[in-house]
């Protein structure tokens, strides 16, 4: 079976029993400020499942494409992705544990036609909040499911979400297919990844809403998310035993191989696994058209350490480093009928991969024999510094990452936390390095993005001010061009409001006022009445940057060091984020 024959089998199944197609959405979303992609078909759905009502209705299918970097580490295994396809079903307060379970096992026993006894299956066992899902085990049962098809798991294996630190979440029911291996003990199940079972599907049970204080609140509705893996089961029906030989790598796979003197055996098909899984992704998070450029924020940062990561072991195949656009151009003809996206950014893709090879595939040979000489230069046990990371990093463009996975092929670690002071400090001399360069007059992206930072404070402060002390900050967002600012607000805020908020920031710049900041305790901080969310993420010491009168939060910089570089604000959008949160964006007078 073909992969677009698979996906069309899917949603037409689900389609035939009540459920409307929807598209795939982007991998960069716009209604979840918790995450930074599109991890699973969820994501661009959870105002619906808080309760808001879908215009197509409770039963909805669709493929989406994902983005998760939880496993790169994995890659290059049979069946790990940063980039897949999920193919997902949803309810939305209508049929719930009975109904999901019975359409996904018609969909694999009967329409697949999976045996019944290669399927494995694991039932949340409870905790002291929450029951053992006895419904589940005996609606698997009624399947006819053995018992030795039924595993028991607790949180860890068996819950699911949220994704970010608030959001829809609750127990799962995930379905493994078993390989056919021999099992690696006697405790071998679902949960030990030896390789016997695969994950296939994953119906997830969303009743609750973590909130920000940690607690689990019901949903209104009782809604059904399910995801199954398609490379995975496109492997699996296909009788193969690992993703990459099925269509969606076989070309990219020989592209690879054609263009390389390195031959491929067991030692080295994992390095030809990871650039192919690799360049299929930063393909597709190139090709959205949202287009996101590499950096070193946020998905800027994660595209840009995929990009390098890929670098690294394009070496190891001994190629030019500049084969990426090649490779790309390989995964954009296989995919442009389903993602036409891909065809249309083309020249984006090919540009942005060729400036980061001018970036770093010009200096990565120099900056590996630095970093041999660090590592041959430790002493037994002895691991490397922050200090000699951060050069790395600074002075040839290294991930921590990728020095990391250095450091492990040499048999040692990186001072993780010494890198991290590192980066602080420099990230400080470069704000004040900033605030000289723009009273000289000079403009660049960073003081564009410092002085909308410092806006979005002022911003944060005047919403506080003019709606109350209840609102907090949910999500925010800065590039060259402006600010975005989400923030928990039930409705829309009138004309008469927002033009106070704007008032308020416009105020403090004119009031021309120092931006101050202190480093002291988070216990201090809490004291001094600094907004910030106070849980395990701050450490020993926090930052706390005041414009008196009007904002105070616990903040890692850089800032503006006086409101009047911000010249003026204007409100250019208020609009509905999610259920509950409300997006602001916001633009300041260019200098
Ligand atoms: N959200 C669930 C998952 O990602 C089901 O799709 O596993």
């Amino acid at each position: 079976m073909t992969a677009e024959e698979l996906r069309r089998m899917y949603v037409e199944f689900f389609k035939e029993r009540g459920h409307k197609e929807i598209a795939s959405a982007s991998l960069l979303p716009d209604n979840d400020p918790t995450v930074l992609f599109t991890t699973a078909g969820m994501h661009p759905l959870v105002p619906y499942l808080l309760g808001e009502l879908h215009p197509l209705g409770k039963r909805l299918v669709n493929v989406q494409r994902c983005v998760r970097t939880c496993d790169i580490d994995e890659v290059g295994d049979d069946t790990h992705l940063t980039f897949f396809e999920m193919l997902g079903n949803w309810s939305l307060g209508d049929y719930f544990k009975e109904e999901s379970i019975s359409l996904s096992f018609e969909f694999l026993i009967t329409k697949l036609q999976i045996p019944i006894n290669r399927i494995a299956v694991t039932v949340f066992q409870g905790d002291e909040f929450i029951q053992r899902d006895d419904e589940v085990e005996r609606i698997w049962k009624s399947k006819g499911l053995a018992d030795n098809q039924i595993f028991f798991y607790g949180k860890e294996d068996n819950w699911w979400g949220p994704v970010g630190r608030t959001g829809p979440c609750g127990s799962d029911t995930e379905i493994f297919y078993d390989m056919g291996k021999e099992a690696c003990g006697k405790d071998c199940g679902p949960a030990c990844h030896c390789g016997k079972y695969v994950e296939i599907w994953n119906n997830v049970f969303l009743q609750y809403n973590k909130e920000i204080d940690g607690s689990y609140v019901p949903l209104l509705q009782k809604n059904v998310d399910t995801g199954m893996g398609m490379e995975r089961i496109l492997t699996i029906i296909n009788g193969k035993d690992n993703v990459y030989d099925t269509e969606l790598f076989i070309p990219i796979m020989n592209k690879l191989k054609g263009m390389t003197e390195v031959t491929y055996s067991e030692e080295t098909k994992k390095v030809f696994r990871i650039v192919c899984e690799h360049i299929r992704a930063m393909t597709f998070i190139l090709g959205d058209s949202k287009r996101i450029t590499p950096s070193n924020t946020e998905q800027g940062y994660i595209l840009r350490r995929l990009i390098r990561r890929t670098i690294g072991f394009v070496r190891k195949l001994r190629l030019d480093y500049n084969v990426l656009g090649e490779l790309a151009m390989e995964i954009i003809q296989q995919y442009k009928a389903v993602y036409i996206e891909l065809e249309e950014n083309q020249e984006f893709i090919l540009d942005q991969l060729d400036r980061e090879y001018r970036l770093f595939g010009r200096t990565i040979d120099t900056g590996l024999k630095k970093a041999e000489q660090y590592f041959s230069k430790l002493e037994e046990g002895e691991i490397l510094s922050g200090d000699l990371a951060f050069k790395l990093y600074d002075t040839f463009g290294f991930p921590i990452e990728f020095t990391s996975e250095l450091a492990f092929e040499c048999g040692t670690k990186v001072d993780l936390e010494g890198f991290i002071e590192k980066y602080k400090e420099h990230q400080e001399r470069s704000r004040q390095g900033a605030g000289g360069k723009f009273k000289g007059g000079l403009a660049d992206n960073s003081i564009q993005t410092t002085r909308l930072h410092t806006a979005t404070h002022l911003l944060n402060g005047a919403l506080r001010e003019v709606l109350g002390n209840d609102i907090n900050q949910r999500g925010s967002n800065i590039t060259e061009e402006r600010l975005r600012f989400d923030f928990s607000f039930d409705r829309k805020l009138t004309e008469d409001e927002l033009d106070k908020v704007s008032e308020i920031v416009n105020e403090a710049i004119k009031n021309e006022i120092d931006v101050i900041c202190e480093d002291m305790t988070p216990e201090m901080a809490k004291k001094s009445g600094a907004i910030g969310i106070f849980d395990s993420k701050y450490g020993e010491r926090v930052k706390v940057y005041t414009i008196p009168g009007y904002s105070k939060e616990i903040c890692g910089g850089p800032h503006a060091s006086n409101t009047r570089e911000l010249r003026a604000f204007t409100l250019q959008k208020e609009e509905a984020c999610s259920a509950g949160v409300r997006r602001i964006k916001a633009t300041i007078q260019s200098i």
